[in-house]
């Protein structure tokens, strides 16, 4: 690996080694680690996915009360790294409009670069991983695991979208729809599979939930 990107790694780990809401170093390391898988068929800047794919959550203000801050952080650690002005613009392009919130009611071009750190967030938010992870979010933002009653939301905007839901209705608000949204070929092949994984999940959560043996 090459230097500055073993200086990147040091300091996620520093910064979200104790994220207890599911966006740990451990989900930066799967996220970086999908984002290789994909760059072997795309053209594209290798060094600039890294980076942004390593540095993707650590502003976000699910994992920190004071994003702004965390931001001059990343600044500070790139610029002391190294990396120039372009550079560090470039990495903030990509985490500042890869969210799902940030596309619910307009679709941000990202770069190709984005694309591939997009796709590989959304793949670890996907499959059994996928599962787990949004089960802990859940029990970390206090929300209700499933409730009949309360039906998905549709049509939602950002802030809706933080509102706390149940996390089944978050598996129809979100993560089955990933799937359709992935832009390159390589995630929309692994995205199948993780997809079937959901499915037969909610299908046996519901079955059990009934009452069926
Ligand atoms: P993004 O960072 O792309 O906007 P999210 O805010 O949805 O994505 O957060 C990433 C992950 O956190 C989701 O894939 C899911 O596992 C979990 N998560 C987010 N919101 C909820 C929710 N309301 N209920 C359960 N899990 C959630
Ligand atoms: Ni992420």
């Amino acid at each position: 690996m090459i230097r500055e990107l073993r200086r990147i790694q040091d300091f996620v780990k520093q910064e979200l080694g104790y994220e207890t809401s599911g966006h740990d170093y451990t989900h930066i390391m799967r996220v970086v680690s999908l984002a290789q898988t994909i760059l072997k068929t795309e053209p594209a800047d290798e060094q600039l996915v890294l980076v942004a794919a390593y540095l993707h959550d650590v502003s976000d203000d699910k994992v920190t009360t004071n994003p702004a801050a965390k931001r001059q952080a990343i600044i500070g650690k790139l610029i002391e790294i190294g990396y120039d002005q372009p550079f560090i613009n470039q990495v903030f392009d990509i985490i500042d409009h890869m969210s799902f919130s940030d596309n619910l009611k307009h679709h941000y071009q990202l770069s190709l670069e984005g694309q591939i750190v997009q796709d590989a967030d959304r793949l670890d938010a996907i499959g059994a991983i996928g599962i787990a992870r949004t089960f802990y979010f859940g029990g970390h933002f206090g929300e209700t695991m499933y409730n009949p009653h309360v039906m998905p939301r549709t049509n939602l905007d950002k802030s809706e979208y933080r509102k706390r839901g149940t996390v089944i209705n978050h598996f129809y608000e979100k993560l089955l729809k990933l799937k359709d949204q992935m832009n390159t070929p390589t995630a929309k092949k692994l995205a199948e599979h993780r997809q079937q994984v959901m499915l037969a999940f909610l299908n046996e959560f519901m079955d059990e939930w009934n009452g069926q043996a």
